[in-house]
């Protein structure tokens, strides 16, 4: 019985938006596996290329035939007989190879991660064990449970309530996975009561999370804490905020050029900086992700500076999992921890080794979905076998964002 690729097909499918997105299906003859790949709104400008068809008759120019046929042609062609999906490493650099280009804009790096993941996945089912504990044997080190950070309440790109800053999370600082993901839930079920008593709109964006016309950032907070008081869990839930500052920054987001839109106000890079640190003191926020625009490396460095050794702050839309921004991030100490979403970067084995450099230098590392998600729970396994300690999946409400909640409370069980 070989233990080949044996066939690579791809499809294209509909993601959580409704937008076009890329399937994998992977053959060893005997077993057959999935894989789906997910999509940004809030993208970075250094993300590796997701191909679309640009053709405006179909899908308003979202297709992803093109991406779609390098798999079934290309990549099909190159590897079915030739590579074992046990072999991770030699596969993705295959892969790399056979693109070329630094951001993989020949194949799209929706066709590549496809056929990456799937092959991990099928290598799981060759040796009859959990995905999580394939990932962590090619990964090494520990597994654990990660903390959930649960995007509640939505804006930015995600949604039209108006608030600058895309995510609102809520922490819960229980020792269980389980428990953190009921505290959660229950809390989220409270902020619905409680925002529909104000008459606001209980509609949820594209994280799942509700999306009030509210009047500014605090009026988020103070919501999400009446909240977590109504639900009893008062001093044991913390907030992270993603900002997603490269959305609310200069002339093509409405601010004032080189200044950031924040609740009507155009703020410098160091206002902003100082906006955080008020914000700090009233609330016990733990996590600040992409504090400012992707580029901005003095806004990165004050923040760094100035709350690096109290709190975590996160590099996204700054480091796209992409190792070389990683490098420059920890040279100039812009940040102490970094995002990891499998799609900015597109392979498997290089996720792992931006993760090995940032779990060497002590940089805490948060798994990701995106705002465009499909039912694919891999990112749960990722998170689990490489010891990533947190993920950030989401609202307590959408199956796409949920199936990851899900197969960590299965996790939870095998553990
Ligand atoms: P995105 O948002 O998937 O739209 O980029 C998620 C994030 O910014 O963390
Ligand atoms: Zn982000």
């Amino acid at each position: 019985m070989s233990q080949t690729i044996e066939t690579v097909f791809a499809r294209e499918i509909l993601d959580s938006r409704g937008n076009p997105t890329v399937e994998v299906e992977m053959s060893d003859g005997k077993n057959t596996v999935l894989a789906k790949v997910p999509s940004g709104a809030s993208t970075g400008i250094h993300e590796a290329l997701e191909l679309r068809d640009g053709d405006k008759s179909r899908f308003l120019g979202k297709g992803v035939l093109k991406a779609v046929a390098n798999v079934n042609e290309k990549i099909s062609e190159a590897i079915c007989g030739k590579f074992e999906p046990q072999n991770q490493q030699e596969l993705d650099d295959f892969l790399l190879a056979l693109d070329g280009t630094e951001n993989k804009s020949t194949l799209g790096a929706n066709a590549i991660l496809g056929v990456s993941l799937a092959a991990a996945r099928l290598a799981a089912m060759q040796q009859g064990i959990p995905l999580w504990k394939h990932l962590n044997n090619l990964f090494g080190g520990e597994t654990s449970l990660p903390r959930p950070m649960m995007n509640v309440l939505n804006g930015g790109k995600h949604a039209d309530s108006g608030l600058a800053i895309q995510e609102f999370m809520i922490v819960p600082k229980f020792e269980e996975f389980s428990a953190n993901l009921r505290a959660g839930a229950e809390t989220f079920h409270h902020l619905k009561k409680i925002l529909a008593k104000r008459g606001e709109s209980v509609g949820v964006g594209d994280e799942g999370g509700f999306a009030p016309r509210l009047p500014g950032i605090t009026d988020a907070f103070e919501v999400i804490s009446e909240a977590i008081d109504a639900a009893g869990y008062s001093g044991k839930i913390e907030f992270a905020i993603d900002a997603a500052a490269s959305e609310f920054f200069g002339e093509k987001n409405g601010a004032e050029p080189g200044k950031y839109l924040v609740d009507g106000k155009n703020l410098s890079s160091a206002e902003l900086t100082d906006f955080y640190g008020e914000l700090l003191e009233k609330y016990p926020i733990v996590s600040i992700e992409d504090s400012h625009a992707e580029d901005d490396f003095d806004g990165f460095a004050g923040m760094q500076e100035k709350f690096g050794d109290k709190i975590q702050l996160v590099g996204d839309d700054l480091f796209v999992t992409n190792k070389k921004r990683l490098a420059l991030g920890i040279d100039k100490k812009l940040a102490n921890a970094i995002l990891i979403k499998v799609n900015q970067i597109g392979t498997l084995s290089e996720t792992f080794e931006t993760m090995k450099l940032a779990k060497s230098e002590n940089f805490g590392t948060v798994i990701s979905h995106r705002s465009g998600e499909t039912s694919d729970d891999f990112i749960a396994d990722l998170a689990v076998g490489t010891d990533a300690g947190q993920i950030k999946t989401g609202s307590l409400s959408r199956s796409e964002r949920i199936e990851k909640y899900n197969q960590l409370l299965r996790i939870e069980e095998q553990l």
